[in-house]
């Protein structure tokens, strides 16, 4: 046994420095509470979550429901295999099939799983039934997780170096640009596309209304999968319980995660039942995924979400948090050049300012948020949150502005 330095006891941060791998870059603060949409770190310090984790923590910290549907389900059952049967698993795939376009759930634990099924439901999709081949067209500048399948749909190069090479099959287009797809579509080669209807890690891009409708109409006519990436923006982020539910159209498969188990970890691929009956046992497993104790919180997640008005009230508050940022680029012309907002998913992009500066302002300030890209910041706040907050970032960002000028 080793025992160097034993006694000498070591804070939060120089324990993580020491023994955690290196691939964060955190900034400096040791969180160790929650409760509603603040967040404390280690000196009782309070902080305003406008990130919500990655936007995870919809529901925001301590949520009373999501503690007790938890602490219910722990004196029952943590986890069995999925060779048998549970009810929470069952009752909130009911749920998700009834509220969305699809007829079928597949659990996993991450939002990287989840592309990683719905790859491997749209390869084997091909090979039993389109008979298309394996390709499948990605877009570029988008996010869809670390392992090396949902790595290789990514379309951004710095989260490729040094991993190459990539898993083959992918094609990267222009995103909200239909010119290549237009003719990518007509090769025997590709059997999906998957795209995020608003990029994420992108920068809150938000695609056209009439290119994902000229995508379902060419995916469709060409007999070609399309798969939507919901894993940030779904389950309420829009205002809409999923984001395609903005574009009038349906996916044939959708990928979910972050927000869906309350803060514990989970992932869904969805799909309708003409594209999930090409899976068969044996084809795709997971040992977590849709264990009783995650499903129990997601049970009680989305029973939130969607009680009378949740959503109206995100619709509403994103209207707001709009108007206010749109006011705020205009007190700064010359700092901010780009918001973009759909109900609780927000991004600041500055001309020359590096995001993660004025998020290490903020958090000076008692305010946390995630720069995305080296020049935008992302608001992604719980959905719980009040006006009132709203107006406090505001003026934060505001007053940090204005000490740069
Ligand atoms: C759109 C999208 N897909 C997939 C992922 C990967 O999710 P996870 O980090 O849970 O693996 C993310 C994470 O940010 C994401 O934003």
């Amino acid at each position: 046994m080793r025992d160097d330095n034993v006694g000498d006891k070591m804070n939060i941060k120089e324990l993580t420095n020491k023994y955690i791998m290196n691939t964060y870059g955190r900034f400096d603060l040791a969180l160790v509470k929650g409760d509603g949409v603040t967040l404390f770190d280690e000196n009782g310090k309070s902080y305003i979550d406008f990130a919500s984790g990655i936007a995870v923590n919809n529901l925001g910290y301590n949520n009373k429901v999501i503690n007790s549907a938890i602490m219910e389900q722990l004196g029952k059952l943590i986890h069995v295999s999925n060779y048998f049967y549970t009810e929470p698993q069952g009752l909130l795939a009911e749920k998700l099939c009834r509220n969305s376009f699809a007829d079928k759930v597949f659990f996993c634990n991450s939002g990287t799983e989840s592309v990683e099924g719905a790859i491997k439901l749209a390869r084997i999709f091909a090979k039993k039934f389109s008979k298309k081949g394996h390709k499948i067209i990605t877009m570029q500048n988008s996010f869809h997780g670390r392992t090396f399948g949902a790595l290789s749909a990514t379309g951004q190069q710095k989260y490729h170096n040094g991993f190459e090479p990539l898993l083959e099959g992918f094609t990267y287009v222009k995103f909200n640009d239909i010119t290549d797809i237009e003719n990518l579509v007509k090769s025997q080669e590709y059997c999906a596309v998957i795209v995020e209807p608003i990029q994420g890690e992108g920068g809150v891009n938000i695609a056209g209304k009439d290119y994902i409708k000229r995508l379902r109409e060419l995916t469709f006519k060409n007999d070609i999968l399309l798969i939507f990436d919901e894993v940030q923006v779904g389950l309420g982020r829009t205002g809409k319980l999923f984001a395609y539910m903005n574009f009038d159209v349906e996916p044939d498969i959708m990928t979910l995660a972050k927000p869906l188990a309350g803060g514990l970890p989970i992932g869904a691929v969805l799909a309708k039942d003409e594209v999930a009956g090409a899976f068969e046992p044996g084809n795709h497993a997971s040992t977590f995924g849709g264990g009783p104790l995650v499903l129990a919180a997601a049970n009680a997640f989305f029973d939130e979400i969607m009680k009378d008005g949740f959503l109206d009230d995100v619709l509403q508050k994103g209207d707001y948090i709009s108007l206010k940022l749109n006011d705020l680029k205009a007190e700064f012309p010359k700092l901010i050049k780009d918001i973009r907002t759909i109900g609780l998913i927000s991004a600041i992009e500055f001309y020359d300012l590096k995001a993660r500066d004025i998020a290490i302002k903020l958090i000076e300030n008692g305010f946390l948020t995630t720069a995305v890209q080296d020049k935008v910041l992302r608001l992604t706040p719980p959905l719980i949150i009040a006006k009132n907050e709203i107006d406090l970032i505001i003026n934060a960002v505001s007053l940090v502005l204005k000490n740069i000028t």
